[in-house]
């Protein structure tokens, strides 16, 4: 049965259709079981959007194979699905930039964390998600008493992602290049992150 908020703030005829509550939104580890999802969330427009500017791009991040990518801890990379009441909803990547072995980042220094994230189901962007799943993110990074800061690289062009980057706290560091990609670094500090409203 669905809890008094979520038949209150879903649906059509609901109260508060545009919001999601905090308590909604859930983090759970991805595993290999979740390759199929993601592999059919990189074929959708925003989702190849963000993550190239080619216009002729059918699939997301070259069409990456997730099972191999979900199951290959040698990346150090942190695959974490959000759900909305059991339903995955949307997707963060998390790393150690300094350590991460593919050295994506190039020469950056330790304490910080970099993460990815990206909504899936085109019908949950724009609902509150984005925002609670990386609050909640931030303060599981922010947790670890080394992390002095958390960078993110949206591509230059993605002028939305970045206006809901600022308003978690990230402040521009300047464009730069990675491989063939023209991205905005982004960085959100402890200081700044524990001092918000
Ligand atoms: C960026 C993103 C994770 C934010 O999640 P969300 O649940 O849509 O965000 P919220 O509802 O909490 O906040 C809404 C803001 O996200 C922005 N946003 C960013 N990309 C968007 C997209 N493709 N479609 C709709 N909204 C988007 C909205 O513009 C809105 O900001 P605005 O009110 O200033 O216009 C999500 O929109 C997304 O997955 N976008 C496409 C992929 C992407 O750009 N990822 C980031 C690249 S590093």
């Amino acid at each position: 049965m669905e809890s008094g908020w979520r038949s209150l703030g879903h649906g059509p005829r609901a109260a508060y259709p545009d919001c999601v509550s905090p308590d909604t939104v859930t983090l759970r580890p991805a595993t290999v079981a979740d390759a199929p999802l993601l592999a059919a969330w990189d074929r959708q427009p925003h989702v190849i959007a963000c993550s190239s500017d080619d216009p002729d791009a059918e699939v997301a991040f070259d069409g990456i194979d997730w099972a191999d990518e979900l199951s290959n801890s040698a990346y150090e990379l942190t695959y974490v699905i959000a759900e909305v009441a059991g339903e995955p909803v949307g997707v963060m990547a998390v790393c150690d930039p300094h350590t991460e072995p593919s050295h994506y980042w190039g020469e950056i220094e330790p304490g910080l964390r970099a993460i990815d994230a990206w909504i899936g189901p085109p019908e949950w962007l724009n609902r509150g998600v984005g925002t609670r799943m990386m609050t909640q993110m931030l303060d599981r990074c922010f947790a670890e008493p080394e992390v002095k800061a958390v960078v993110i690289d949206p591509l230059n062009s993605n002028v939305a992602a970045h206006r809901f980057y600022r308003r978690l706290g990230f402040r521009e560091e300047g464009r730069r290049m990675f491989d063939a990609d023209d991205c905005l670094v982004m960085r959100l500090t402890r200081q700044d992150w524990e001092g918000r409203a």
